[in-house]
């Protein structure tokens, strides 16, 4: 086994646990394959919503053909969709040339099977169901986001929202030791890296399974206190949990960005009921007019959901007015997608084609506000990660974001990745932000 390849769907915590299965690979001697083959394939699956599950459903099943030709090759398929009722059989079924299907839990031990298969062709699946099992820490990542270093600080969903998979796919709430994540924060400054992204679920739940009172503020406040030229973002952040301290300390701390993701869903009362999200619109609004007053740059997004069961018109006639008033720089959007297990998919389901429409105008209404918030940019200077190179038609450019999370593209070589520069913005088109380098 020499080459190994990694197909990652899903969320940020997913291409975090890609870096984790490639730094188990990569100690085992093996390189990231430069060709659409390898000896080792793994897919780190999503099931968040229906089209999640349909492409990587779809991309295993071209697999098939990879087995044909290297029938040594192992392919394995891991992550969330494996850990769904019954779902760990039903692939190996569905695709009988697949040879490892591991759980969410039993990510880590994907070396060891590996070496079953190489071995003596053996064939895995192991899925284990505990809601609470041990952190497994002392793994090696194999960072590859650039100058962004991925830190997880929580597993697992206590939330139960009636339309999702994620409590039941990644079960109770853990949340790491202290020490754990500040030897892994220290290490990541060592290492270079001039971002670092907390992770979890629902990052500012931080703590709550744990009865010291040390939680995500405490946190945040023992990371503000490392010196150097480096940024802090988080997300996840669920609103019920998003306190005043959390808002305080991201304030006051000159390297934690001034960026918060703060999903509502709805904008409608009996729909975040229905959902059983545990705030009001008002409650929600109420820590948007916190988060101004105490940092009125911050970039703040959502993730936005319509044809939730029960949804009529003024409901969503509700999400388009938060839209308006929030002045969201990005908002995620989605068609509700009813999921095998869940509270919501046994409720009367809205016609796909009305949630098509709505979809298209709560797309139309954020993209207006994007473009307004846009233009308050332009004239303005900023201070830019430098992240990445981009060309276009033969020009070299840099790319990297703002403090609050918008992406500017300027003049500039490779020479300027992972540095800090002011940049000028001179034009801006949607989301995208042009400037150059003062
Ligand atoms: N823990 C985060 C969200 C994680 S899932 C939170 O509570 O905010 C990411 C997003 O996917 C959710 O915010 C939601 O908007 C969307 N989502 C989750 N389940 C979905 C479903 N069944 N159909 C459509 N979108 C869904
Ligand atoms: Fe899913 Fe709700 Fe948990 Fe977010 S808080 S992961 S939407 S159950
Ligand atoms: Fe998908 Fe699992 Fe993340 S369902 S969104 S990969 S937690």
């Amino acid at each position: 086994m020499s080459t190994y390849k990694i197909v990652t769907y899903g969320c940020q915590m997913n291409v975090h646990e890609s870096e984790k299965i490639a730094g188990i690979l990569r100690g085992m001697g093996m390189s990231e394959s430069e060709t659409d083959s390898a000896d080792v394939v793994v897919f780190n699956t999503c099931c968040i919503r229906d089209n999640a599950e349909r492409k990587a459903v779809g991309q295993i099943g071209r697999f098939k053909q990879l087995k044909k030709e290297n029938p040594d090759a192992v392919i394995a398929v891991v992550g969330c969709m494996t850990q769904q009722d019954g779902a760990g059989l039903a692939l190996r079924k569905k695709f009988p040339f697949v040879d490892i299907v591991l759980g969410t839990n039993n990510t880590e031990k994907i070396g060891e099977y590996i070496r079953d298969a190489v071995s003596a062709r053996k064939k895995t699946v192991e899925i284990d169901d505990d809601p609470k099992p041990a952190i497994a820490e002392g793994y090696p990542y194999y960072r590859t986001s650039g100058v962004n270093a991925w830190i997880n600080i929580m597993y697992g969903c206590n939330n139960f929202c009636t339309y999702c998979v994620v409590p039941y796919v990644r079960g109770r709430e853990r949340s790491r030791t202290r020490d754990a994540i500040l030897r892994e924060f220290e290490q990541a400054l060592a290492d270079g890296y001039k971002e670092v992204t907390l992770l979890g679920q629902n990052v500012n739940s931080y703590g709550n399974d744990r009865a010291d009172g040390y939680g995500f503020a405490e946190l945040l406040t023992d990371l503000a206190k490392y010196g150097g030229d480096h940024r802090i973002r988080f997300m996840t952040s669920h609103p019920k949990d998003m306190d005043e301290k959390v808002i305080d300390i991201v304030a006051s701390s000159p390297n934690i960005c001034n960026n918060i993701h703060l999903p509502i869903q709805s904008g409608s009362d009996k729909i975040l009921k229905l959902m059983n999200r545990h705030y009001t619109r008002d409650d929600y609004l109420r820590i948007i007019d916190r988060i101004r007053e105490k940092m009125p740059d911050c970039g703040i997004t959502t993730d936005l959901m319509v044809g939730f069961p029960y949804e009529e018109e003024e409901d969503f006639e509700d999400t388009l007015d938060i839209v308006r008033r929030v002045g969201y720089s990005n908002a995620f959007t989605f068609v509700y997608s009813p999921r095998r297990g869940t509270p919501a998919a046994s409720m009367p389901q809205v016609p796909a084609e009305v949630s098509k429409r709505r979809i298209m105008r709560l797309i139309a209404e954020q993209n207006a506000v994007t473009r307004r918030l846009s233009r308050e940019y332009v004239g303005g200077v900023y201070r830019v990660l430098c992240e990445d190179v981009v060309e276009k038609n033969g020009v070299v450019s840099v790319c990297g974001r703002t403090e609050s999370g918008r992406m500017v593209t300027f003049g500039g070589d490779g020479s300027l990745v992972g540095t800090f520069c002011d940049v000028k913005i001179n034009r801006a088109q949607s989301a995208a932000l042009f400037g150059e380098k003062v």
